[in-house]
C-alpha cells in the first residue's frame, strides 16, 4: 500500500504573503527530493484551499480539506460543504479532529453525518479517533477507538468502506512532543483493522489506510510509522515548516526503496 503523509497546517499562514512563502518554500523543497513515492496530502485552512490546488500541481501531491459541513448547499451560515472544497481543487478532507470534538463538540453523530456527506461527493475522508490521557490509564483505549469507529461507520454504504482513511491520534500525543511506543500504536492499528475485518470481512479491511497523528517529526518518524504495517502519518505543526515535512518524506520514501 502506498504510503500517504497529510500535513494539517491547521489555524495558520494568517497572510497572503506567508501562505505564498509556504508554498514557494514547499516547491523549492519538494524538487530537491531525489523522487516521491509517497502520496502527500497538505490540508491548508478553507481560505487557501483554492491556491494551494492551483500551485501543487507535483505528481502524487493532493490537498485537502480540514473540516467540512455535512449539507452540499443552503442556509448554513458560515459553513463550507463537501463540494464546495471538492470543486476548489480538494482531493481529501480531515473529519472529527480532536480539536474539533473539543472545542466545536463534534460528537460521533455528527462526524457521521460529515462522513457520508464527503463519500457521496467523492471526497477521501481521514476520519480522526484516539482516546484521552484517562482513557488510556484506565486501560480503555481499544475500547474508546472501536465505539468511536462504530459510530462514525453508521450506515456508511459498503461500497465506500476501502476509501476511509483512519487517523488514530491519541488526544494526549497532539500538539505535546509526547509519543506512544510503537507498539502502542500497533496494537490500535491491530484493533482497528480486526474490528473492520469482522464488520466488512478481510478484503475491504485491508485497502483501509491506517495512519498514526500526535507529535510526529523526522526524528521520531522511525519510531511510529516505519514498521511495513503503518500506512502513514497526520502531521501538524511539523507540517508549517516544508523542509521538516518534507523530511519526514525523505525517510519514508528511502525506506521504501
Ligand atoms: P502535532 O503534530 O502538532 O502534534 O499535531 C497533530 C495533529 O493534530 C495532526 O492532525
Amino acid at each position: 500500500m502506498q504510503k500517504l503523509v497529510v500535513g494539517n497546517l491547521k489555524m495558520n499562514l494568517l497572510t497572503i504573503a506567508e501562505r505564498d512563502c509556504y508554498l514557494e518554500a514547499f516547491q523549492r523543497d519538494f524538487e530537491k527530493l531525489s523522487k516521491n513515492s509517497v502520496e502527500i496530502v497538505l490540508c491548508p485552512p478553507f481560505v487557501h484551499l483554492e491556491k494551494f490546488a492551483e500551485k501543487l500541481k507535483m505528481k502524487n501531491v493532493f490537498v485537502g480539506a480540514q473540516n467540512i459541513f455535512w449539507e452540499d448547499r443552503g442556509s448554513y451560515t458560515g459553513e463550507v460543504s463537501s463540494l464546495m472544497v471538492k470543486n476548489v481543487g480538494s482531493k481529501y478532507v480531515i473529519l472529527g479532529h480532536s480539536e474539533r470534538r473539543k472545542y466545536f463538540a463534534e460528537n460521533g453523530e455528527v462526524v457521521n453525518a460529515k462522513l457520508k456527506a464527503a463519500l457521496q461527493d467523492n471526497l477521501i475522508p481521514i476520519v480522526c479517533v484516539g482516546e484521552s490521557q484517562i482513557e488510556r490509564n484506565d486501560g480503555e483505549t481499544a475500547k474508546v477507538i472501536v465505539q468511536q469507529i462504530d459510530q462514525r461507520l453508521k450506515d456508511v454504504p459498503i461500497s465506500k468502506i476501502s476509501e476511509i482513511v483512519f487517523a488514530y491520534e491519541p488526544i494526549w500525543a497532539v500538539g505535546s512532543d509526547v509519543i506512544p511506543t510503537g507498539d502502542n500504536i500497533l496494537e490500535v492499528k491491530i484493533t482497528i483493522r480486526k474490528m473492520l475485518v469482522e464488520k466488512y470481512g478481510s478484503s475491504l479491511a485491508e485497502k483501509v489506510k491506517i495512519l498514526y497523528g500526535g507529535s510526529v517529526n523526522s526524528k521520531n518518524i522511525n519510531q511510529v510509522c516505519l514498521d511495513p504495517q503503518m500506512d502513514g502519518v497526520l502531521v501538524g505543526r511539523e507540517s508549517l515548516i516544508p523542509n521538516e515535512f518534507l523530511k519526514i518524506v525523505e525517510i519514508l520514501n528511502n525506506h521504501i526503496a
